[in-house]
């Protein structure tokens, strides 16, 4: 199967505005975050904001597949069992995937909830049997709503064990291929920049015949002032274009990637401006190319 193009689509007027005509032209699929185009009121009944009409409208009139990437379904929150709050949520993503109809759900591997606090960024979660239990639990919550389900590599900035131990984490987790892989290559190159370990060697160390999907996205270098100690960290801010090092994961990872359905350029809101327009849709132009030079 030839993976698809994608691109994601921001819960912002002035980012849709900007870049709805290159997804438009460029992109086969469009990747939503569900809970970023909901409301729930005080009494916890569920709608859609304003960008779920707009952005299932734009799919609609562009004859647009979309897939979810989901960030607060916290695959890793065990306290989410049989919750109240997991309830609602499902309840939501299935009205979500009624209108949107995905074509797979992906999240982030670790946990956004933590001790009933919402978190916006994933903690780490321990790389125990588990755990393993957990996210397998957890996603396999939303593959009974018909879909099929992975989860990402996500970025931390610090995490229990050793970055050389995810490969079998991730493994585990989708040992059966219940719950495919997200591999997001900037996130990659992130934790390995930040963790002073080989890209290439941590990819080669993944289950890429469980991958479902790719992702390809830019950030930044953190402040120096923000550590005492001058240092700087990589961030996965997905603020600037997709760096060299990462297309060249790509070249690597993708032709064994035999299951990809879909190459995702992700792009945060909020990072954009008419000058970034046309470097977004030539980094759409050379997934494609990039796609095509593996499937040819
Ligand atoms: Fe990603």
């Amino acid at each position: 199967m030839r993976p698809a193009v994608g691109f994601t689509l921001q819960p912002s007027t002035e980012y849709l505005d900007l870049l709805e005509p290159i997804a438009a032209e460029h992109a086969d699929v469009i990747e939503v975050a569900p809970e970023t185009v909901w409301r729930f009121d005080r009494a916890g009944a569920w709608s859609g904001n304003a960008f779920f009409e707009r952005i299932r409208a734009f799919g609609a009139s562009h004859g647009k597949r979309f897939i979810a990437h989901g960030v607060g379904w916290s695959p890793g929150s065990a306290e989410l069992s049989g919750s109240e709050r997991e309830r609602r949520w499902l309840d939501a993503i299935a009205c979500t995937h009624d209108a949107f109809a995905f074509e797979w759900y992906t999240d982030h591997l670790g946990a956004t909830v933590w001790n009933g606090e919402e978190l916006l960024l994933p903690l780490p979660l321990p790389m125990t049997p588990a755990a393993v239990a957990t996210v397998r639990e957890r996603m396999a919550r939303i593959a009974a709503l018909g879909l099929d389900v992975g989860v990402e590599n996500s970025v931390f900035y610090f995490r229990y064990g050793s970055v050389v131990d995810e490969a079998d984490f991730v493994r585990a987790i989708t040992v059966d291929g219940c719950v495919h892989l997200l591999l997001d290559l900037h996130n990659v190159f992130t934790t390995c920049v930040n963790a002073g370990v080989d890209p290439r060697e941590y990819v080669e160390r993944l289950p890429l015949e469980r991958v479902i999907e790719l992702h390809v996205s830019g950030g930044s270098d953190s402040d120096p002032v923000w550590l005492r100690s001058g240092k700087t960290r990589r961030l996965d801010s997905h603020d600037r274009g997709v760096p060299e090092p990462v297309w060249e994961l790509l070249r690597i990872a993708l032709p064994r990637c035999v299951k990809a359905r879909a190459v995702v350029l992700e792009r945060m809101e909020g990072t954009v401006s008419d000058a970034d327009v046309g470097p977004l849709r030539d980094e759409l132009v050379r997934v494609r190319a990039e796609i095509d030079a593996v499937t040819r």
